[in-house]
């Protein structure tokens, strides 16, 4: 069929359908029956938020589904184990130790968007009358109006844990990484362990990569240990699996075995992978109207899958290429080094993958060359070289990236690059 004006008869098959309620790249899980793996992390946060005075520390690599984990325990302890108020933050570089904790201050009461405080004083019939409003927008035309300035201190550390602390719930604070200063870093984790102290019932979350934890830990040794630590690391193809499986089954549509192991392959333990290319799949298997995804229908959502891939990688990915002397040689030589087990890889590695994988004999010291080049550039560059002999992604999604972009060119990359 074709897809009608602007593509809307299409998009009315695929949202009938509920498929992007069901493959989600884009957007967090919150709910059990959608959430997979995980068992053994899941449980460790359970009994973290459980434990007096513990609170966590959750980091690991984007996509990697941190945000999911947190959510959907968050979201099953307070259903099902204790009542409470879940609040979430997401960072980014504008935000401050003061404006993380704006939702937590107004659930006491405390409005962090009210400066001051006008008391207002009536001349009329309703003399002495006082009412208190927002500083900003708001006239009295018969009135005297006093400025009070609150005395709210949201950047002292232990006036915002004495507000807080008796509040009970979880508050998840996503994305930490993005906060910019260290020293709002050392508040945050001077806040956790008041609350610890003060044995709260308000346990706190915070949701980043590796390194805030030596940032919070950093003026604080003794937050280390009130904020355990969770590394997410990547899922599990049988969780993968059932993911795929599961979704499918749902949208009644049928794989082929040879397409979901393709699919957990691209996806390198990394579910947003997953969704992504199981959601261009099922769409153009709804719209076909062909219950069978075979690999020529997943070669077509694999270039849509790229199409919709995060603007980080892409770019990345073509500046590489564009001014480089013999692309064809450096896709195939990214393409060999993306299909090797880690992010990281030494040189006779990336010689063994080539000839296993792509049939492809390359002299190692042709590879080393072409990988040194691929490390040096101005700004971020694809590879870099943690140690000697040794490259890794900068990017550690970048490979399935890579997969998904160059996978359906194997065959004519060989017969092309290395001539
Ligand atoms: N356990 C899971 N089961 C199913 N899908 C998941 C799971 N964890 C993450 N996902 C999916 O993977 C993608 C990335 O997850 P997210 O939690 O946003 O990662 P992160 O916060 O680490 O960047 C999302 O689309 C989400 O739907
Ligand atoms: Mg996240």
């Amino acid at each position: 069929m074709g897809n009608g004006t602007f593509g809307l008869d299409r998009e009315a098959i695929i949202l009938r359908s509920g498929v992007r309620e069901i493959f989600t790249p884009h957007t967090p899980i919150d709910e059990v029956d959608h959430f997979f793996g995980r068992e053994e992390e899941a449980a460790r946060l359970v009994s973290v938020i459980n434990s007096p005075g513990q609170h966590i520390l959750l980091y690991g690599d984007r996509g990697v589904g941190k945000t999911s984990l947190a959510m959907t325990t968050c979201k099953a302890i307070l259903q099902q184990l204790q009542g409470g108020h879940f609040f979430e933050k997401r960072c980014d570089s504008g935000d401050s130790f003061a404006s993380i904790f704006e939702d937590p201050l107004l659930e006491t009461g405390i409005d962090l968007s009210l400066q001051e405080q006008s008391s207002t004083h009536h001349s009329g019939g309703n003399a002495g009358i006082t009412t208190f409003f927002a500083n900003a927008g708001v006239r009295s035309d018969r009135s005297t109006t006093k400025k009070t300035k609150l005395n709210y201190r949201p950047d002292s550390p232990s006036w915002v844990a004495n507000q807080i602390s008796h509040l009970k719930g979880i508050f998840l604070i996503d994305e930490t990484d993005a906060i910019s200063k260290e020293d709002d870093k050392k508040k945050l984790a001077e806040v956790i362990k008041l609350l610890s102290d003060s044995k709260s019932k308000f346990k706190i979350i915070v949701v980043g990569i590796a390194k805030t934890g030596e940032e919070l830990t950093a003026g604080h040794p003794s937050v280390e240990r009130c904020l355990k630590e969770v590394s997410l690391k990547r899922m599990s193809d049988s969780a993968l699996r059932k993911m795929i499986l599961n979704g499918m089954k749902r949208l009644d549509i049928i794989p082929n075995d040879a397409v979901v192991e393709k699919i957990i392959n691209i996806s390198a333990g990394f579910p947003h992978f997953t969704h992504l290319i199981c959601l261009k799949c099922a769409e153009n298997s709804l719209v076909s109207r062909n219950r069978h995804i075979n690999e020529k229908s997943l070669a077509s959502a694999l270039e849509a899958s790229v199409e919709e891939s995060e603007g980080a990688l892409r770019r990345l990915f073509d500046t590489t290429l564009r001014y480089l002397a013999k692309p064809q040689e450096y896709r195939l030589l990214l393409l060999g080094a993306a299909y090797c087990r880690t992010p990281d890889f030494r040189i006779s590695e990336l010689k063994n993958k080539l000839e296993d994988t792509l049939n492809v004999s390359v002299d190692p010291k042709l590879l080393s060359r072409r990988l040194g080049t691929l490390t040096k550039g101005e700004g971020k560059t694809i590879l870099c070289r943690p140690a000697r002999g040794v490259f890794q992604f900068t990017d550690p999604r970048m490979p399935c990236f890579i997969k998904m972009a160059l996978d359906s060119e194997r065959a004519s990359l060989r017969i092309t690059a290395l001539g």
